[in-house]
C-alpha cells in the first residue's frame, strides 16, 4: 500500500494544497483509542462471518495492539501522506504485519468507521464533563452551607426585590448545573443508542457481518436501524454541543453574578489572590478574568453548536466531506468546558463574602414587605395592604428617608390598622426567616436543598 489507498483510482497524485485542506489528521488523531476499539471489534466480526482465518485475526489484533502501544507512548510515526487517523493506523498495520493488514477494511467504510468513533468519543466526553461539573457543584454547595442564613438582596429587573438567603442564590446556580449533569449524561447515553458500524459507505456493509453482535460488543444498545442515516447523522455531536452550550450559558450567568459582586461598587465578595489577575498599567487592579472568560467562552460554545448545525443543514443524503468539519468544534467545546470547570473550581473555592457590605446594600424600602404582612395579619386584603405600603414607600422617597424613619402618624394617616408596634417591626434587623415554603429562601428550605444536593453528590 504505497501512498493513498484510493490512489490507484486516479491517474495523478493529489495537489499538495488540496491534500493539506483534505487532511484531518492534525485534529482527528485524538480519536485513535476509539478507532482501535472499533477495528478490534470489526476484525472479530469478520472472523465470525468466515471472512478472516483465525491466524489472520490473530495477526491483525496483535498488530493493532502494537499500534496502541506506539500511540499511547507517543511513539507512533505519522507520515506526511496520512490523510486521517483511520488511514494512518491502516498504513502502520501493513508496515507491521504485511499483507494480512489489507483485510482489515473488508466491508467497512471510513464513513461508518468515523461515525462510530465519534459516538464513542461523545459518550466518554459527556461523562467526563459531567464528572468535572459535579466537582464545581460540590464547591457551590459548601459555599451555600456557610451562607444559608446570610441575608442578601434578591433582584428582578436588576432592582432589589426581596431579601433572600445568599445560600439560596448559590444553590440556584448549583441547581441549574445539576440539571446540566443530567443532560450531559443523557447525551452520553443517547450516543450509545445506535451503532453505525456495519452501515458501510451508506447502503449497509457488503459483507454479512452480525451488526447486532458488533453493537453489543462496542457497548451500544443496538445497531443503527438505517444505514444511510447512520453515516449521515452527526446528532451525537450536535447533542453534546447543545449540552455544552447550555452548560456554558449557566456558567456565564454564575460568572456574571460573581463579577458584579466582586466590583468595588458592590463589594459583596473578593476573589482569592491566586485566582485573580492584575493590570499591566493600573497598580490597584484585581480582575476576575476567570469569571469573565467563563462568560466569554459561552459565546464560543454556542458558536460551535450553531456552526455545526449550519454545516449539516443543507447536505444531501449520505456522507459528504463537509461532515469532517464536525470534529474541531466538538473537540474544542469539550476542551473549553473542561478547562473552564478546572479553573472555576478553585476560583469559587477562593471567594470570600463580606456580610456587612451585603447587609449595608439592602434597601430600607424592602421593608415595605413587612408592612404588607403586618396589615394582612390585621385582616386587610392583600391588594389594599399593597396600596398602603406603596403609598408609604412613595412618601418616604419624597422625603428622602428610609421607611422606618417616617413618623407613626404618617403610618396611621395611611391606615388606622397601624399601631406603635409597626416601628419596632421596621427596626428589626435583616434576617433570613427560619421557616418558609419548600424550595424557597428560608434557612430551613436552603438546608433541605443542601441536604438533597449532598445526597446526590454522594
Ligand atoms: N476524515 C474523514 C472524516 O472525518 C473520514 C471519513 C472519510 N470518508 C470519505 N468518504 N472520504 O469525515
Amino acid at each position: 500500500m504505497k501512498g493513498k489507498v484510493w490512489q490507484q483510482r486516479l491517474s495523478r497524485p493529489l495537489h499538495p494544497a488540496i491534500h493539506a485542506l483534505n487532511r484531518s489528521l492534525d485534529y482527528d488523531r485524538r480519536l485513535w483509542p476509539y478507532d482501535l476499539q472499533v477495528s478490534r471489534v470489526w476484525v472479530q466480526a469478520l472472523e465470525r462471518a468466515g471472512l478472516l482465518s483465525a491466524g489472520e485475526l490473530l495477526a491483525i489484533s496483535g498488530g493493532l495492539e502494537s499500534i496502541r502501544e506506539e500511540l499511547a507512548a507517543g511513539k507512533f510515526a505519522f507520515s506526511d501522506d496520512d490523510e486521517d487517523i483511520h488511514m494512518a493506523i491502516e498504513r502502520r498495520l501493513e508496515e507491521l504485519i504485511g499483507s494480512a493488514a489489507n483485510k482489515l477494511h473488508t466491508g467497512r467504510s471510513r464513513n461508518d468507521q468515523v461515525a462510530t468513533d465519534l459516538h464513542l468519543f461523545c459518550r466518554e466526553s459527556g461523562e467526563q464533563v459531567s464528572a468535572a461539573l459535579r466537582e464545581v457543584i460540590a464547591v457551590l454547595v459548601v459555599l451555600a452551607e456557610a451562607q444559608a442564613s446570610q441575608p442578601f438582596p434578591g433582584h428582578t429587573h436588576l432592582q432589589q426585590a426581596e431579601v433572600l438567603s445568599l445560600g439560596h442564590i448559590l444553590l440556584a446556580h448549583a441547581t441549574a448545573l445539576r440539571s446540566d449533569t443530567g443532560l450531559l449524561e443523557r447525551t452520553a447515553s443517547d450516543a450509545m443508542a445506535a451503532c453505525p458500524l456495519g452501515a458501510g459507505a451508506l447502503g449497509g456493509s457488503p459483507v454479512a457481518v452480525d451488526r447486532h453482535w458488533i453493537a453489543t460488543e462496542l457497548g451500544f444498545a443496538a445497531p443503527a436501524p438505517n444505514s444511510i442515516e447512520a453515516v449521515s447523522s452527526r446528532d451525537c455531536a450536535l447533542d453534546l454541543l447543545y449540552a455544552l452550550s447550555r452548560l456554558g450559558v449557566h456558567l456565564s450567568r454564575l460568572a456574571e453574578d460573581v463579577i458584579l459582586w466582586s466590583s468595588i461598587e458592590f463589594g459583596y465578595a473578593t476573589l482569592d489572590d491566586a485566582t485573580a489577575t492584575g493590570s499591566s498599567l493600573l497598580a490597584h487592579k484585581k480582575n476576575p478574568d476567570v469569571f469573565e472568560l467563563a462568560r466569554g467562552k459561552s459565546g464560543r460554545l454556542i458558536g460551535h453548536l450553531t456552526g455545526l448545525l449550519t454545516t449539516i443543514k443543507g447536505l444531501p443524503g449520505g456522507y459528504n466531506k463537509d461532515l469532517q468539519e464536525d470534529k474541531e468544534p466538538l473537540f474544542d467545546s469539550v476542551d473549553t468546558a473542561l478547562g473552564l470547570l478546572a479553573a472555576l473550581k478553585p476560583a469559587l473555592e477562593g471567594l470570600t463574602f463580606h456580610s456587612a457590605r451585603i447587609v449595608a446594600a439592602l434597601s430600607p424600602q424592602l421593608k415595605a414587605q413587612r408592612l404588607v404582612a403586618y396589615l394582612v395579619g390585621k385582616g386587610l386584603a392583600f391588594r389594599q395592604a399593597y396600596g398602603v405600603a406603596g403609598a408609604l414607600v412613595s412618601r418616604a422617597e419624597k422625603e428622602g428617608v428610609a421607611l422606618e424613619a417616617l413618623d407613626l402618624d404618617v403610618f396611621q394617616e395611611e391606615s388606622e390598622l397601624f399601631g406603635a408596634d409597626v416601628l419596632e417591626l421596621l427596626h428589626q434587623p435583616w434576617v433570613v426567616p427560619d421557616e418558609g415554603v419548600y424550595g424557597g429562601s428560608s434557612v430551613k428550605s436552603v438546608q433541605e436543598q443542601i441536604k438533597e444536593l449532598q445526597g446526590w453528590l454522594g
